[in-house]
C-alpha cells in the first residue's frame, strides 16, 4: 500500500486565507478610522480653502472605505461582532499619536508622506493576493480605495507648497515629525498583511509633540478678507436680506460662509467619535463634507461672476461663538444654524429660477436635499449625545437655547467699526455686481 495521496491544493488564490483576511482588513479599518478622525480635527487648524476642502472630502471616502472594511470583517468572522484592536495596538498608538502633530503643516504633510503613501502600499499588496473568487467582495471596495489613495495623494502634495508659503516657520518642524513617524513606522515594518513587529503597551511620544487640541479661532485662508461678521445684515437689522441681484450675492456669500459649518463638522466628529462610535463617525464625515461642498459652491460661484478672493469676506462670528465651549454646542450649532433656513429654500430656489440663474437654482437645489438630511443626523446625534450623558429626559431644545444665546452675544459684541467695515465690503461687492451684470 503506497501513502494516502490526495490532489495538489497549492494555488494562487489560496494564499489569503478567511481569517487572514479579516485580521487584515480590521487593521486596515483602525488606521482609516484614526486617520479620519485626525483629519476632522484638524480642519479648524489648516488655513486654505482648498485644504479645507480637500481634507474634507478625503475623510469622507476613508470613512467609506473603513466602512467598507469593517462590514466585511464582520462578515468573515461571523456571527462575532468584536471590533478589538489586540495586535494592532503597537501600530495604533503610532497613528493616533501623529494627531499630536506640531502644526497643520505636519499634519497634511504626515498624510501625504507617510501614511496615505504607507495604505496605498498596503493595499496594492492586499489586491496582490487577494482572491478574486474567494474575497470578490472586498476587491470592489479596495479597488476603489487604492485608486481613491492614489488620488489622495497627488492632491495632498499639492497643498503643502501653500501651507508651507502661510506658515515657514513650521517647515522644519513638519520635515523632521514626518521623518521620525516614517522612520518608526518602518521599524514596526509598515502597515503591511503582517502584524507590526513591535511589543504591545511601548509608549508612543514623538518628539515636538503638541496635544492635540481644537483650533479655537479657526486658520482661515489669508487671501480672503478676514471679518467677524461676514454681511452687514447679521449686524444691521435694517440691512435687507435682500431680492434680485442682492438674492444672488447673499446667497453666494452664505455658501462661501458655510467654512464655518466644515470646520464644525470637523471639531464635533473628532470630540465624539470615542463617545458616540463609528457610525457617529459615518455620518459626520458625510456631514462635514456636504458642508465642505456647500462652502465650494459659492467660492466657485462667486469666482465665475468674477469677483477677486480678496474682495470676499470670511466671517467667524459662529464658529468664535463656541470659542472654549463644550463641543455639544458646536454640534448644536451645525444643526440649528445650519437647517434654520431650510423652509426658506424652495422660494430661494423660484426666484433663481425666475432671475434666469441656473447655477444658483442648481446649488441651493441640492444643498436643500443635504439640509433634509442633515436635520435628521443632527436629531439622532444631539438626542444620543444628551442620552449617553445621562440627561434624564434628553431635550435638544434646551441646546439649540444656549447656543443661540452664544451667536446672539456675539453679535451684541459687534461694533460700529465692525458694522462699517462690512458694510464697505458688501457696499463694493454689489457696486461690482452692478457692473458685472452690466445694469
Ligand atoms: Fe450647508
Ligand atoms: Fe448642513
Amino acid at each position: 500500500m503506497g501513502a494516502v495521496a490526495y490532489l495538489p491544493g497549492q494555488h494562487d488564490r489560496a494564499k489569503l486565507m478567511r481569517y487572514d483576511t479579516a485580521v487584515i482588513l480590521k487593521r486596515f479599518f483602525f488606521v482609516e478610522e484614526s486617520l479620519v478622525i485626525s483629519q476632522a480635527g484638524w480642519l479648524a487648524g489648516v488655513g486654505t480653502m482648498e485644504a479645507k476642502y480637500t481634507l474634507a472630502r478625503h475623510m469622507w471616502e476613508d470613512s467609506l472605505t473603513g466602512d467598507a472594511q469593517r462590514t466585511r470583517v464582520f462578515e468573515l468572522r461571523y456571527p462575532s461582532r468584536l471590533m478589538e484592536i489586540g495586535d494592532e495596538e503597537p501600530l495604533m498608538r503610532l497613528v493616533n499619536e501623529a494627531r499630536n502633530a506640531p502644526s497643520g503643516l505636519a499634519m497634511v504633510q504626515s498624510l501625504a508622506q507617510v501614511f496615505k503613501p504607507a495604505l496605498l502600499a498596503a493595499y496594492r499588496a492586499y489586491l496582490a493576493l487577494a482572491d478574486g473568487i474567494g474575497d470578490g467582495p472586498s476587491i470592489r471596495f479596495m479597488e476603489l480605495a487604492l485608486r481613491e489613495k492614489e488620488a489622495q495623494i497627488t492632491e495632498l502634495e499639492g497643498l503643502l507648497p501653500v501651507l508651507r508659503e502661510y506658515h515657514p516657520e513650521d517647515v522644519a518642524d513638519a520635515e523632521a515629525w514626518c521623518a521620525e513617524i516614517a522612520r518608526r513606522l518602518n521599524a514596526m515594518g509598515g502597515i503591511g498583511l503582517d502584524p507590526v513587529e513591535a511589543k504591545a503597551g511601548d509608549p508612543v511620544t514623538l518628539p515636538g509633540r503638541e496635544p492635540f487640541a481644537l483650533a479655537q479661532i479657526p486658520e482661515r485662508d489669508r487671501r480672503f478678507r478676514q471679518v467677524t461678521y461676514y454681511w452687514p445684515d447679521v449686524v444691521d437689522p435694517t440691512y435687507p436680506y435682500g431680492d434680485g441681484m442682492s438674492l444672488q450675492i447673499r446667497s453666494a456669500i452664505s455658501h462661501l460662509n458655510e467654512v464655518w459649518a466644515v470646520e464644525t463638522g470637523g471639531a464635533l466628529l473628532h470630540a465624539f467619535a470615542d463617545e458616540l462610535g463609528w457610525e457617529f463617525v459615518l455620518d459626520a464625515a458625510r456631514w462635514t463634507y456636504d458642508e465642505s461642498r456647500h462652502m465650494r459652491m459659492g467660492y466657485e460661484r462667486l469666482m465665475a461672476w468674477g469677483y477677486e478672493t480678496a474682495e470676499l469676506p470670511l466671517g467667524t462670528y459662529i464658529y468664535m461663538a463656541a470659542y472654549n465651549q463644550d463641543p455639544i454646542y458646536r454640534l448644536g450649532s451645525l444643526y440649528f444654524f445650519e437647517t434654520k433656513n431650510i423652509k426658506r429654500k424652495p422660494e430661494r430656489i423660484k426666484s433663481f429660477t425666475d432671475f434666469s440663474d441656473d447655477v444658483s437654482r442648481h446649488d441651493m437645489d441640492f444643498d436643500w436635499a443635504d439640509e433634509t438630511i442633515h436635520a435628521a443626523y443632527g436629531t439622532r446625534w444631539l438626542t444620543k449625545l444628551l442620552e449617553v450623558r445621562g440627561e434624564a429626559k434628553p431635550d435638544p431644545h434646551v441646546v439649540r437655547a444656549y447656543v443661540g444665546n452664544l451667536v446672539d452675544s456675539m453679535v451684541a459684541k459687534a461694533t460700529d467699526a465692525d458694522r462699517a467695515e462690512i458694510r464697505a465690503i458688501a457696499d463694493h461687492i454689489m457696486t461690482k455686481a452692478q457692473k458685472i451684470a452690466g445694469a
